[in-house]
């Protein structure tokens, strides 16, 4: 269970082929034009209203996490690949057979929803109360059962441990200290059993990596169809915070939205990662892989890692 519940503000996430600074596709200007973040849910008024049939945008400035259905259409294309890729990982890695399972930041809980399908006794934990409401209608729909916990991924503790646990594209970022990613890796620790997995997603720099850009993607659902922009807005190597804004372009029922978020993520270069992992003496890396999710591309921890997806077994 979890003990705490704290609030933490929301996280940028990565699809499989997103958010890599390699494909940025424009580099902006590293003021940030965009001042501070208006307050959440404010409509900000109209724009592009022209003649004729153009629809009349709304703005709006909200937390991203707090409009889950929209947060992971972004995703759920590659949610199937994602969850097969777990699978291989317990199969190659684990010795005894995985049931138990446990996502930490699941979010709208589209991979919860995934491995609960699939079999898995699942459990997701996040701060969200809108995510986790969303997932929980979800999962009733189709007729799936999990877990779902809010609680602080650096806090918590759930008596039974688990066989494997997993924390996916770049959620682990919005922790913004060491003390908080030793913590969240210690956690983890003490709710695996030894010989279980934990399986962690993050989008590394690479030594030649460029760190400003935008990275756009789209997806279609049922009746809307939302375009993304995530862009870098201020990116801090000495601090090792980076702040993003993302942008969605809502539209639906021939009404279009525009909400945006801003988000900060702890920046990562290999050797900071190296040095975290080193203290983590609970951990054996395993395996490294990347966000094509393939089980038979084994990668190494280098330089140039960039999106990057570590195997971690519990000693
Ligand atoms: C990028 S989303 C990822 C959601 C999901 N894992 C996925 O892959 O679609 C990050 C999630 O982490 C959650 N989060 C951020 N900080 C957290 C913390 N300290 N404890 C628990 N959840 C946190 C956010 O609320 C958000 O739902």
């Amino acid at each position: 269970m979890a003990k705490k519940s704290t609030k933490v503000q929301s996280l940028r996430p990565e699809p499989t082929a997103t958010l890599s600074r390699k494909s940025a596709t424009k580099s902006p200007s590293k003021t940030n034009g965009s001042g501070t973040k208006p307050s959440h849910g404010k409509a900000r008024g109209s724009e592009g209203k022209s003649a004729g049939s153009k629809p009349k945008v709304e703005e709006a400035v909200v937390n991203w996490y707090d409009h889950p259905e929209w947060y992971e259409l972004g995703f759920l294309k590659e949610t199937p690949k994602e969850a097969k890729f777990l699978e291989a990982v317990f199969k190659k890695h684990v010795k005894f057979p995985v049931t138990r399972v446990l996502e930490v930041g699941c979010g709208s809980g589209r991979l919860v929803r995934e491995m609960a399908r699939r079999g898995y006794e699942t459990t997701g934990l996040d701060l969200n109360s809108e995510a986790l409401k969303y997932c929980k209608k979800k999962l009733q729909e189709d007729g799936c059962h999990a877990d779902l916990v809010k609680g602080d991924m650096t806090d918590f503790w759930f008596g039974k441990p688990f066989d494997a646990a997993f924390n996916a594209i770049n959620t682990f970022r919005h922790l913004e200290t060491e003390e908080a990613a030793v913590k969240h890796l210690e956690c983890i620790a003490s709710n695996l059993k030894t010989g279980g997995v934990f399986v962690l997603s993050l989008h590394l720099i690479p030594h030649d990596g460029d760190l400003w850009g935008t990275e756009r993607w789209s997806a279609k659902g049922d009746g809307v169809a939302i375009r993304y922009a995530l862009t870098v807005l201020d990116c801090d190597i000495e601090t090792r915070i980076e702040r993003l804004r993302i942008t969605m372009n809502v539209e639906q029922d021939g009404r279009v939205s525009r909400l945006s978020d801003e988000i900060r993520l702890r920046l990562y270069n290999v050797d900071q990662l190296k040095s975290l992992l080193a203290k983590m003496k609970q951990f054996e890396l395993v395996g490294v892989y990347d966000f094509w999710f393939d089980i038979q591309q084994r990668q190494r921890l280098s330089r140039n890692s960039c999106d990057t997806v570590l195997v971690l077994k519990k000693l």
